[in-house]
């Protein structure tokens, strides 16, 4: 604090969610800062369990301001019918507890069919794909680095908004119809579906960044909540098969607008063992019948879109990597307790390359790919932990496993998850 980031550090649906949730208390204002509602973010509370996509977590919780700021993607009907569906469930969200930067981009629908589109494309063309959400993400933020995207902003002038849509789609029409072989999309049509939704838009609508800035300076606490994970960063991920934006803790400071000196802790949220959804290099993927087991026990299912997650070992390698790159002060490590049962576990602690050991994490998707795993073995445990609320009632084998994860990811464990509720985490004194 005033200023903390809590970032995925493996591959995205670490359990950032709970850890905010349970950070949540003591901050003024929750920001999001990347990323659109290719997110999943999973709050259980009771027996309740809330799915959050573009809110922040943070929304569940009284008297917080939640922002989504500007280096966010919204979608206008994704993000109107996913404040209904928490208004049914009694969260009461207004233009008091949620800003919506007014620099943020907007995912349009020819966006969402695009992103379609093109996997169908390299899966007919006998490529792989990346394996997204479909949720119109990439190409979103292709129109804003190429800057001919369309922003929050822009719902407040109609007869620009509508020019550009007509221009954009001049230009996606024939790659939609011709390439893809898709439907052309009517310009006129688009406009107004979306421009239907300024005027729900309109009361969230904020100069975030001013915001944020301004409450600083005023004594506020916030806490940045990433999306996505370090190892999906378009940057520092295993590119191509990443996520368009920055989620290591560098986008923070871009996609919210505030200076990088501001932000005071990082936090990253790893998982005990290793989870990845879509395509793409995972070396301690496991297709047998142990990473059945991660993915019966831990419910790996993919919150946005279903799927089944693929799972494995703890790579130590990867973490590292996404420590160093993202500054991890501390770390929450969640769901110790999916590996009960499990009489031995493995922690990848190198890789070996055509026949070449390294501890490095390579830029070369295709060289992650033939990683082999250097692993070290480690003694399981029997006994359910989801009950247990302090770190010595942990069996001997969990603390020390515990001990060893954060030795080899250079930053301490802070936090240990034991449960889904929310109350089931361990703060280490
Ligand atoms: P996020 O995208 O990083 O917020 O994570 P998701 O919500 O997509 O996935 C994490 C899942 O793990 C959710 O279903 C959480 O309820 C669950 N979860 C989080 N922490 C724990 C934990 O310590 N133990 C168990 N069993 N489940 C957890
Ligand atoms: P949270 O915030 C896990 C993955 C997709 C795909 C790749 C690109 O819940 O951790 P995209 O639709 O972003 O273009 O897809 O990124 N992906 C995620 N995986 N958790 C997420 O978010 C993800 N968001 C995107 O599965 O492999
Ligand atoms: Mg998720």
């Amino acid at each position: 604090m005033p200023a903390t980031v809590i970032v995925g550090v493996q591959w995205g649906d670490e359990g950032k969610a709970k850890v905010l949730d349970a950070l949540a208390a003591e901050t003024d204002i929750v920001v999001r800062y990347q990323g659109g509602s290719n997110a999943g973010h999973t709050v259980v509370v009771g027996q309740e369990r809330y799915a959050f996509h573009l809110v922040p977590s943070g929304i569940l919780h009284d008297r917080k301001v939640c922002v989504i700021a500007n280096g966010c993607v919204v979608e206008p009907e994704a993000l109107i019918k996913e404040i209904d569906a928490l208004a049914v469930r009694g969260v009461k969200i207004s233009g008091e507890n949620l800003l919506l930067s007014d620099r943020a981009h907007l995912v349009m629908p020819y966006h969402r069919v695009v992103d379609q589109l093109s996997e169908k494309h390299k899966e007919d063309c006998g490529q792989t794909k990346i394996g997204t959400t479909g949720r119109g993400i990439g190409p979103c933020y292709v129109d804003k680095v190429a800057r001919t995207g369309l922003r929050v902003v822009d719902l407040l002038r109609p007869s620009y908004f509508v020019e550009r849509v007509k221009n954009r789609l001049a230009e996606l029409n024939p790659l939609i119809v011709h390439v893809y072989g898709g439907e052309a999309l009517d310009a006129n049509k688009v406009a107004d579906e979306v421009l239907a939704f300024a005027p729900r838009m309109k009361p969230f609508i904020a100069d975030t960044a001013a915001y944020i800035n301004d409450s600083l300076a005023h004594g506020k606490r916030l806490l940045l909540e990433g999306a996505q994970g370090s190892l999906l960063d378009v940057d520092h991920g295993t590119y191509p098969y990443v996520t368009s934006s920055n989620a290591t803790a560098g986008g923070a400071s871009t996609g919210s607008g505030i200076s990088p000196r501001k932000i005071t802790l990082a936090i990253g949220v790893v998982k005990a063992y290793t989870t990845r959804v879509g395509s793409g290099p995972f070396p301690t993927e496991l297709t047998d019948a142990t990473g059945e087991a991660l993915q019966t026990r831990g419910a790996e299912f993919g919150t946005t879109t279903g799927r089944k997650r693929r799972c494995g070992w703890f790579d130590a390698v990867g973490v590292r990597y996404a420590v160093d790159v993202s500054g991890i002060d501390a770390l929450a490590l969640t769901k110790l307790d999916v590996l009960t049962g499990e009489k031995e576990l493995k922690i990848c602690v190198g890789y070996s390359i055509d026949g070449v050991k390294t501890d490095r994490f390579p830029a070369d998707a295709e060289k992650i790919a033939r990683a082999q795993p250097v692993y070290e073995s480690h003694p399981g445990w029997s006994e359910a932990l989801d009950d247990l609320r302090s770190f010595e009632k942990l069996p001997a084998n969990a603390q020390s496993y515990v001990k060893r994860l954060e030795k080899l990811a250079g930053a301490p464990i802070r936090y240990v998850g034991v449960g889904r509720a929310r109350d089931a985490m361990i703060e280490r004194k």
